[in-house]
């Protein structure tokens, strides 16, 4: 009995490890076929609705995957990727997608792009948002509904669920700020987050307060050491 207790316990510390991300970022050093971030949704089943809004810096000019959230039967349920420069094709449901174009970026630095892709069922409506700007809304996938088991991972596209995966469509960069919400934000939402100032976060994913596995060589680093900070200026 005392066993069985003490593993209840012990499965009980493994199920709920959320953790604040604030300030972290996942680094995905090389191309490879091995290198992932599984993140845990707090929900599933029946999302009618997404937004899925992240930060990321690549010097990648071939297509490399964003987001990747795979069902059982639709490996490409809500794929978010980087076709090539100027180019995010955004996949809803069984295979359709949409290839939206998106201002390149500028040759300065700082590298980060905030992107967030938004699709709503009922109208089929897709549209990315790029440091807080709407791109063209287009329709893909109108009345299809996440109702099954979903597998979110970074730094891989899954060709089959929970795997599959390519290098040469592997993310190498940053990432960071993942959330996801079962429902639409409004523009001024969307300003909000990019700006990271006074937002709701996520309900599916929320980067202050998530479930992830790091699966080979991917390095959780804080962002303040990659920056000067006063005192040395
Ligand atoms: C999805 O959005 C539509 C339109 O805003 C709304 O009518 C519907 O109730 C939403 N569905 C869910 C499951 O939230």
């Amino acid at each position: 009995m005392e066993q069985l207790l003490f593993f209840i316990f012990l499965l009980g510390i493994s199920a709920g490890s959320a953790e604040d991300l604030s300030g972290k970022i996942f680094t995905f050093p090389t191309t490879s076929s091995s290198a992932f971030v599984k993140l845990k949704p707090n929900m599933e089943g029946d999302i009618q609705n997404v937004t899925v809004c992240l930060r990321y810096a690549t010097d990648l000019s071939r297509g490399n995957s964003l987001f990747s959230l795979a069902t059982p039967t639709q490996f490409n349920a809500f794929l978010i990727f980087n076709l090539k420069p100027g180019i995010v094709r955004l996949h809803v449901g069984p295979t359709a997608y949409a290839d939206i174009w998106v201002p390149q970026a500028k040759e300065v630095l700082p590298l980060w792009t905030h992107i967030c892709a938004t699709w709503e069922s009922s109208t089929g409506l897709g549209q990315l948002w790029i440091n807080g700007v709407g791109t063209v809304r287009r329709g893909i996938s109108k009345g299809f509904k996440l109702n099954e088991k979903i597998n979110i991972l970074l730094g891989q596209d899954q060709d089959y669920f929970g795997g599959g995966f390519a290098s040469d469509q592997s993310f190498v960069g940053q990432i960071s700020d993942v959330h996801m919400w079962n429902y639409v934000l409004s523009p001024c939402d969307i300003v909000g987050v990019y700006n990271s100032f006074n937002f709701t976060p996520g309900n599916v994913l929320n980067w202050k307060e998530m479930q992830y596995e790091l699966h080979g060589y991917v390095i959780l680093e804080s962002e303040s050491k990659m920056h000067c900070q006063s005192g040395y200026a």
